[in-house]
């Protein structure tokens, strides 16, 4: 059982920091203003990996937009996706001839978007784009290529500015690699 004050001593090393999360956000934020300006795109969140990491680039992309979520998980108390993926809540907004940009705090194997853009094209919707807080390119197991990557990472891991292990460390403030010994033997 993992509690508070064990959080720190559960993570190998810090790979991306609270500041430049912060800076990053702001950057890929004022971008993403610059490109959509005169339109009014659809910021979609992918729940619920996504809560911290939308809530501060939703802030950053200073032009009128409107918000939405969706759930789906691919994988639960493991640190692999299982490929089976569980969708749980769709979005409520009508996308058709809307600019959407959808946000996840991930990309490893690329299922769960491609999953997600596939069912959106559907809609009819007049562009789709991707914004990712992470991509982990080494993971990739279907072709996607997200439109606004924030950091790349390494294969590992990761917890904490939304992403979890088994639902816990999502509120650790910077992005952390999670130490082996957590999820071995379990
Ligand atoms: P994909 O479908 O394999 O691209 O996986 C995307 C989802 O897997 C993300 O939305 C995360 O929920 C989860 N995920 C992938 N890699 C990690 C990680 O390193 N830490 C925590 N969650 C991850
Ligand atoms: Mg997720």
């Amino acid at each position: 059982m993992i509690n508070k004050q064990d959080m720190m001593q559960d993570i190998e090393r810090i790979l991306v920091s609270e500041d430049q999360i912060h800076r990053r956000i702001r950057e890929v934020g004022a971008q993403i203003a610059a490109d959509y300006r005169g339109r009014t795109p659809i910021l979609v969140g992918v729940l619920k990996g996504v809560v911290p990491f939308f809530a501060e680039m939703a802030a950053a992309i200073d032009i009128p937009l409107q918000e939405d979520f969706m759930c789906i998980t691919s994988f639960e108390g493991g640190t692999a996706s299982t490929g089976k993926l569980t969708f749980r809540k769709d979005i409520d907004h009508d996308i058709e001839g809307r600019d959407v940009i959808i946000l996840e705090d991930i990309i490893d194997s690329g299922s769960t978007l491609k999953m997600i853009v596939e069912l959106f094209r559907a809609r009819r919707p007049a562009s789709i784009r991707i914004c990712t807080l992470l991509d982990k390119p080494s993971g990739r197991k279907v072709e996607l290529t997200p439109d606004y990557t924030c950091f790349t990472i390494p294969d590992a891991f990761v917890v904490g500015c939304g992403l979890d292990y088994d639902d816990y460390y999502r509120n650790l403030p910077f992005v952390g690699v999670l130490k082996p010994s957590v999820y071995q033997d379990r």
